[in-house]
């Protein structure tokens, strides 16, 4: 049965909260992209996630909380977390963390590690849902497992439209990609995967910062596999020309000729807006009258990091 796709009122919040508890699946909105959330407590409604996406069990989840207060009762936070979290939280940043015993938390979302990834997200109705919950929400990106992540409820519904009890609408995301993952568990902080929160803001607290480099960096980042956020057509990085039924993502003010359909992810070079536009804008292309899509080059600085990874996934030799 196709899911309801609602505005995300006061009204279908509480009813969420209640689906949640209940042990079914909602999708919601955060600032980053929108979440697959179920009940984080529970072993049951967290299989029912990895079901839906189709997702490797040994894919740990992201679990979140409104603030700080409730993450501390699921992780052990050391200064250097206490730190990040009040820095960044709420916000596009998830900390893992040495998941406590005592936590209740399923272990599935952990993926039989003893760690857990925490975030407390500022999107108003995400926060909304966890404080009517009462309970962490372990939320995925609300697509099925490898393809592109949805920024809005339309997206969700054509991902996930069966296998949703609920998906709370409240427009496109601001932020554009996932979360920055930052692995705390170490020595040294570890980056894990860039994302909303950038590399040089962590560095301003952390100075210089470690990253894993995609698919060399198992066990600790399990999720890491080299092709992820994948369209349908192939894609071709740092394209200067136009190859025969191409679209083209564009950066910057002028775009080559010769492509079948031009986007633009931000005219003036702005990172912010070509990440908000990122995922919306591979989907848009993604159409089979294109034989395939071309992105110019990005800078790798700021939200740039975030948005060449994912690019550099969506390109990657697939499975
Ligand atoms: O912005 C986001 O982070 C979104 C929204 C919904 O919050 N969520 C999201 O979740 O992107 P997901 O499941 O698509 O990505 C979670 C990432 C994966 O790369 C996973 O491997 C990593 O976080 N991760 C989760 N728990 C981990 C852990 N205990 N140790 C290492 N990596 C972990
Ligand atoms: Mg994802």
């Amino acid at each position: 049965m196709p899911a309801d796709l609602v505005p995300a009122t006061e009204e279908a919040i509480e009813r969420a909260a209640r689906l949640v508890t209940e042990g079914e699946l909602v999708a919601f909105p955060t600032e980053t992209v929108y979440g697959l959330g179920g009940d984080a407590t529970s072993e049951a409604a967290v299989a029912r996630i990895f079901a839906a996406k189709g997702r490797p069990r040994f894919n740990p989840l992201i679990v979140h909380v409104p603030e700080l207060a409730e993450a501390e009762a699921l992780a052990r936070f050391d200064e250097r977390a206490l730190i990040a979290a009040r820095r960044f939280w709420p916000g596009p940043l998830s900390l893992v963390l040495p998941r406590r015993p005592e936590s209740g938390l399923a272990l599935l979302a952990s993926a039989g590690l003893d760690t857990v990834a925490l975030r407390a997200p500022a999107h108003a109705v995400a926060q909304a849902l966890l404080r009517a919950t009462g309970r962490p929400i372990a939320a995925p990106s609300a697509n099925r497992s490898g393809r592109v992540s949805p920024t809005t409820a339309a997206h969700v519904a054509s991902e996930l439209g069966d296998r949703v009890a609920l998906i709370l609408d409240a427009g496109p995301c601001s932020v554009g990609v996932e979360s920055a993952v930052l692995d705390l568990t170490g020595a040294a902080p570890l980056l894990l995967r860039p994302g909303g929160v950038t590399l040089e803001q962590l560095s301003e607290i952390f100075g210089p910062i470690e990253t894993a480099a995609a698919g060399e960096d198992a066990p600790r980042a399990p999720g890491r596999l080299a092709s992820h956020y994948a369209p349908e057509r192939p894609l071709r990085l740092d394209a200067v020309d136009a190859r025969p039924g191409e679209a083209l993502l564009a950066f910057g003010p002028e775009a080559p000729p010769g492509f079948a359909e031009v986007l633009f992810l931000s005219r003036s070079g702005d990172l912010a807006e070509a990440a908000a536009n990122l995922f919306l804008m591979l989907r848009h292309l993604d159409r089979p009258e294109f034989k395939g899509i071309a992105v110019m080059a990005v800078p790798e600085s700021g939200l740039g990091r975030a948005i060449n990874d994912r690019l550099r996934r969506a390109a990657a030799p697939r499975p």
